[in-house]
């Protein structure tokens, strides 16, 4: 029996999100199209500004400068945040209608300027183009989510007279903001990670400062653009450009009392230690397993998940915090699994992301490629065999498939970041759960069954954010609670979870009200 069915498969390179992924133009190169940001402004305190230095943005492929900004300085800094402050109160009372109108004007600007948008994260992070089209529609699904959300979140009424001495009284419970936010985000997604703490911000009526990553910072300025077209109030957003060494200085300022983080690990725990007293969100790494389940044995079963896992092992490079990373294959299913999966990983065509047919680009940077070489290599030294894959050309590393690699080296234990592949065959079922479980990190897993009392037995066992079941762990929907347990964080993003999570609840209690 098949429960899934015929019907519900979807092709390997559907993508994951729901919203499409623009599709290759048969043979089109963008290449024609590069993109340049000359002296890119950023905002401060809702307004263009441009600072000291230069920050010159490099296309991960080839190294040219594709864009131009400045740093903030301090003074700027200053400004930012203490306009966040000061307008706190004005952001926390603004009516729904104000806030989703904002948000759906993002929403409404980033999709009549997708393509553009695309062509800018290509550039900037080196992400192949099919996937920055992918991005970017999330994006876009992300701020109307938050338009919806901010017009539904409306709080709760709770009767009270359940206790006789309570008779006549209700309470109503609402949700405040915490006070302004400061986001600090990563290269990995440059809108939508972005998105992701502003959208929620402004659903709330809380102010933003966000610190892009300094490699990648122009997609976050472009929202910056779209997010001054709105009539939102002046201060209730910055978006600085900073070296990550001045992180510490918007970290400890108590006028930003949340702290919303998705980077590495090191990094997350320093923001912990640094201010034990604010509320502090970390969205880390993870190194995300699927696990091909005894049952998932057609040809047709294992074809799929070889097909999905080889996809999304190395989409962006394998630089996402949910890229599969470890595959645990029933030892029954390990030997017609392996040359499909290898076969998979050879369709893909590595190269130019410029290009809309390419599927792996560059890392973010060579040195990102060379950690990843290093890691490899040292897996091989410890025994492990290339089964595909591993040679490093510039910042560019092939899609690879390990075996045989020993559980602590740091391929399997570590978040790799890059296009590499750990294959393990297993006894049983509970023995693959137990294999995922043995990670300092928790963040998603894909579980390849159709048997719905393995999935459940497989949520209860899996200690993860989320458990995707019949794909891989990359599937991340942006309306969906995400985040992890152990070394992957603390806190969920998704628009509704992070909205509560930047707000606190308030009661007010209500008596001599007849029910
Ligand atoms: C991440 O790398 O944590 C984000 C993954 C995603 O949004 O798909």
């Amino acid at each position: 029996a098949d429960p899934v069915g015929e019907g519900t498969r979807r092709p390997a390179e559907q993508p994951l999100h729901g919203v499409g992924d623009g599709g290759p133009a048969a043979g089109q190169a963008a290449g024609s199209r590069l993109l340049r940001v000359e002296s890119a402004a950023f905002y401060v305190a809702s307004r263009p500004a441009h600072g000291e230095g230069e920050l010159t943005v490099h296309h991960p492929y080839d190294g040219r400068a594709v864009g131009r900004t400045t740093l903030a300085t301090t003074d700027q800094v200053e400004a930012a945040v203490a306009a966040a402050a000061g307008v706190a109160a004005e952001a926390a009372a603004l009516p729904a209608h104000a806030r989703a109108a904002a948000l759906d004007h993002v929403s409404r600007r980033l999709a009549e300027r997708a393509d553009e948008v695309a062509l800018l994260i290509t550039a900037e992070g080196g992400k192949p183009l099919k996937w920055a089209r992918a991005e970017v529609g999330r994006a876009i699904s992300t701020f109307r989510w938050a338009a919806e959300e901010a017009r539904r979140f409306s709080g709760e009424l709770q009767r009270l007279d359940t206790d006789p001495t309570a008779t006549g009284r209700i309470a109503l419970v609402r949700r405040a903001p915490k006070g302004p936010v400061l986001g600090i985000t990563p290269f990995n997604f440059p809108l939508n990670l972005v998105a992701h703490k502003v959208a929620p911000a402004v659903a709330v009526g809380a102010p933003i400062v966000v610190k892009p990553a300094p490699a990648t910072p122009l997609s976050a300025l472009l929202l910056g653009e779209l997010l001054a077209e709105t009539d939102l109030p002046e201060g209730m957003f910055s978006v600085l450009p900073l070296p990550n060494e001045r992180a510490a200085e918007l970290v400890a300022d108590p006028r930003l009392p949340v702290v919303s983080f998705t980077g590495s690990g090191p990094v997350g725990a320093a923001i912990r230690r640094a201010v034990p007293d604010k509320h502090v969100t970390l969205e880390l790494g993870g190194n995300a397993a699927a696990v091909i389940c005894e049952d998932w044995n057609t040809d047709e079963d294992l074809t799929y998940a070889a097909h999905r896992i080889a996809t999304f092992a190395n989409y962006q490079a394998g630089q996402s915090c949910i890229a599969v990373q470890r595959v645990y294959v029933h030892e029954w299913l390990y030997d017609a699994f392996l040359p499909r999966l290898v076969a998979a990983v050879q369709e893909l065509r590595t190269g130019d992301p410029s290009d809309e047919l390419t599927d792996v680009g560059p890392l973010v940077s060579e040195e990102a490629a060379r950690r990843v070489e290093a890691w490899v290599d040292e897996a091989v030294t410890a025994g492990a065999t290339i089964e595909v894959g591993g040679r490093r050309e510039g910042a560019t590393y092939p899609p690879t498939v390990l075996t045989g690699v020993p559980a602590d080296a740091r391929v399997s234990a570590e978040e790799v970041f890059g296009p590499v592949l750990v294959v393990a065959r297993v006894e049983h079922d509970r023995a693959a759960f137990a294999a995922v479980n043995d990670s300092a990190y928790g963040l998603q897993a894909g579980v390849f069954t159709h048997r719905l009392d393995v999935a459940f037995a497989a949520h209860r066992a899996l200690e993860v954010g989320g458990v995707v079941v019949g794909d891989v762990p990359s599937y991340r929907a942006d309306q969906m609670p995400y985040g992890g347990v152990k070394g992957s964080g603390v806190g969920r993003e998704g628009l509704r979870s992070a909205m509560e999570d930047y707000t606190d609840p308030r009661v007010m209690v209500l008596t001599g009200v007849t029910l």
